[in-house]
């Protein structure tokens, strides 16, 4: 019922009788003032003027389920928004409802997280109304094997958000850091339920700085109002990033990886660069090459051999 009360105010620019309102929306007078009060409660500004009626002034920067889904024209992407206030970690949700047979799309949305996690067990700084917070189930129709390519449709479908909505143009460090001026703005964490031979389903966890102050950030990161000098719309950011993975998604389910990978190609920030590469205590030197078609980056060491790794940290030397 809000989201109705809401497009019915949205609609007018001045003020809309109560009365108009109930009838239309066929709930009584009292009803629509509980409502009402419930919706200025959560943050919306509303004013109720005797014989004018309600009008609404102002909504909150808040990622309600209702604000998200409203104009989405996703088809299967979003179509089922599960919204927290705080959670301890979107992807334990998501996992939990992944094994309830939940639909491919849902996604767990939250406006902060207590104990947010990051790639090879780091944590996920996620305050409070700053950054986007989601995890999204997926069942593709793959091999486990060819999970890391959907990290890499992740980290591209953010990065042609971005670009759409800021106008700012990030890139992508290997595998999926995405970075603004050498700086991470953002990740994504994808954990797999899978068997030897099919993937049941994966969940693609993404992380956003957006409006974080520049002082509030820890080393080594930035977020979008720092670079943009303004304020960031994190629900119009958020469809935009929805819409793009739904595109890549189903064009991946009909082009096969080809096209993903070409565009992470023109992402990319790491190949072309001398880089080390830090996985299991170990670590690989070379030229980052390129990327091989399940995802993997491929290195050029200075013996001449060429290595792939499918995992691990990447620092650009030069
Ligand atoms: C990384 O770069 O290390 C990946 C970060 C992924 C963070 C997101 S925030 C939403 C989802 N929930 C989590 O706990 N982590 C991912």
């Amino acid at each position: 019922m809000r989201e109705k009360i809401l497009d019915f105010l949205r609609k007018k620019d001045g003020y809309v009788s109560g009365d108009q309102i109930s009838q239309r929306l066929n709930i009584t007078r009292q009803g629509l003032w509980k409502h009402i009060q419930e919706m200025k409660d959560s943050g919306y500004d509303i004013v109720a003027v005797p014989h004018l009626g309600y009008r609404l002034e102002g909504s909150p920067d808040r990622l309600f389920d209702f604000e998200v889904a409203r104009d989405l024209h996703t088809k299967f992407i979003g179509k089922k928004i599960h919204y927290f206030e705080s959670v301890s970690s979107t992807m334990d949700i998501a996992a939990e409802l992944g094994m309830k047979h939940a639909p491919e799309g849902a996604i767990v949305l939250a406006e902060s997280q207590t104990r947010g996690k990051g790639r090879l067990g780091r944590s996920w700084f996620s305050p409070k109304y700053k950054g986007i917070y989601f995890s999204l189930i997926l069942r593709p129709k793959v091999l486990p094997s060819a999970a890391a390519l959907l990290t890499l449709l992740a980290a591209v479908s953010v990065c042609e958000a971005i670009k759409e909505v800021t106008g700012l143009d990030p890139g992508i460090k290997w595998p999926n850091d995405i970075l603004l001026h050498h700086k991470k703005i953002g990740g994504i964490l994808t954990e797999l339920n899978a068997e030897t031979d099919r993937v049941n389903f994966l969940v693609l966890g993404i992380g956003l700085n957006v409006n974080n102050d520049k002082k509030a950030l820890i080393s080594g990161a930035t977020s979008l109002q720092e670079q943009k000098k303004e304020h960031i719309h994190r629900v119009e950011l958020l469809q935009a990033i929805l819409r793009r993975i739904e595109k890549n998604y189903l064009s991946f389910q009909d082009k096969g990886s080809k096209p993903i990978i070409e565009k992470w190609r023109e992402h990319s920030l790491t190949l072309g660069k001398r880089v080390k590469v830090y996985c299991h205590r170990a670590h690989i030197e070379g030229e980052a090459l390129d990327i091989d078609a399940d995802g993997g980056l491929l290195i050029r060491k200075d013996s001449g051999v060429t290595s792939k790794v499918m995992a691990g940290d990447v620092l650009h030397c030069r």
